[in-house]
């Protein structure tokens, strides 16, 4: 049984929603979560102070899905709960000290890749991480919208099970980044076929390892009879429960390419909207990558207003 330090809900900012202000009890219990999964699937690694009082708490993990998809042994480092008020250089050293631990690890069980991902409001933990061979993969940008009722936007409906053909073959070739197609270390077929995968997922809608297609519904666009694009909202209990709001992820947004430009990822965006207000969400949540600035102005476009940013970084364990 994992001791928890008395100060875990309050710890610094650290989790993918902590833009969102979860208060400090369901956070405690979503950290106390991902520490106890760590227990069984990695490692808990505590530092203390000169009192031997715990300073900080972290979790490394094997990544078993992203592992066997791969054929490369992946693992995460998360979370670092840092206790709150330490001076920056207390916690920078801190963390410093739980990356080795967490590369240790990895090297005693033959895991060669470390995923960390880092909030923005700990963004000068970056360079900790770069001193010890990490780099940068991936950034992105977390936007929200209001959830509101519009009225009927034509040509954007529920999927069906025959349009899943053209659906994955729109997923196969429309994202251009991703923090496993940055890292040379990963096939970029397998890297690209990710998406595939996720979709199957999301259409499926059962989970299959950090993914999830349970509690939602892809909206498809047509153009003249024909599935051109598509967009997959869901409803998510863990979100929920943690920051007590009713807050909608779009998981994957995509148009056929010779579609583009022609605002029918738009009309997607307002039906996304519209769907979370029918299931009774207050925010929609998007997130995409910060290279790409078209991307990011058809989000602001639409109403989305930025609300945080993350860094992806790999670690190469050797
Ligand atoms: C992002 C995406 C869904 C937008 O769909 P769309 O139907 O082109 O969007 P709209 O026509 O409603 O809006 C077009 C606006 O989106 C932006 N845009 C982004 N990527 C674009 C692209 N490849 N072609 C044209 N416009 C693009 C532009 O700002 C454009 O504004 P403009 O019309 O003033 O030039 C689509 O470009 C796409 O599928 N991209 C690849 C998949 C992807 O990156 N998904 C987002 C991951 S988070």
């Amino acid at each position: 049984m994992l001791t928890l330090p008395p100060w875990l809900g309050r710890a610094e900012p650290e989790l993918v929603r902590d833009y969102l202000d979860p208060a400090e009890e369901p956070r405690t219990r979503n950290f106390a979560a991902a520490l106890e999964r760590c227990v069984g699937a990695g490692r808990t690694i505590e530092v203390h102070d000169t009192h031997n009082s715990v300073s900080a708490i972290a979790g490394v993990e094997k990544l078993a899905w992203d592992s066997e998809h791969f054929g490369i042994g992946c693992a995460r480092l998360a979370p670092v709960c840092v206790s709150p008020g330490l001076f920056a250089e207390q916690r920078l050293a801190a963390v410093a000290q739980i990356v080795d631990a967490a590369m240790a690890w990895c090297r005693e069980h033959e895991l060669s890749v470390l995923q960390r991902r880092v909030v923005g409001a700990r963004g000068d933990e970056v360079r900790i991480l770069e001193d010890r061979g990490f780099r940068l993969m991936d950034s992105i940008v977390t936007f929200t919208a209001q959830a509101k009722v519009a009225g009927e936007i034509t040509s954007v409906r529920s999927v069906r099970t025959e349009d899943h053909t053209a659906l994955l073959d729109i997923a196969r070739d429309a994202f251009p980044h991703s923090r496993f197609l940055a890292d040379p270390v990963f096939d970029p077929a397998k890297a690209r076929a990710v998406y595939v995968r996720w979709l199957q997922t999301l259409l499926s809608g059962h989970a299959s390892g950090d993914k999830s297609g349970a509690g939602g519904d892809v909206l498809v666009a047509e153009d003249a009879g024909k599935a051109v694009g598509f967009l997959s909202i869901r409803r998510d209990q863990n979100l929920e429960a943690l920051t007590g709001r009713i807050v909608m992820p779009i998981e994957m947004i995509a148009v056929a390419g010779d579609k583009r430009g022609q605002g029918i990822g738009g009309r997607l965006l307002d039906a996304a909207c519209s769907w979370a207000a029918q299931h009774g969400a207050e925010l929609v949540e998007a997130s995409t990558w910060t290279a790409s600035m078209d991307i990011r102005k058809f989000y602001q476009r639409a109403g989305f207003v930025m609300r945080d940013v993350l860094f992806t970084l790999h670690g190469r364990v050797s």
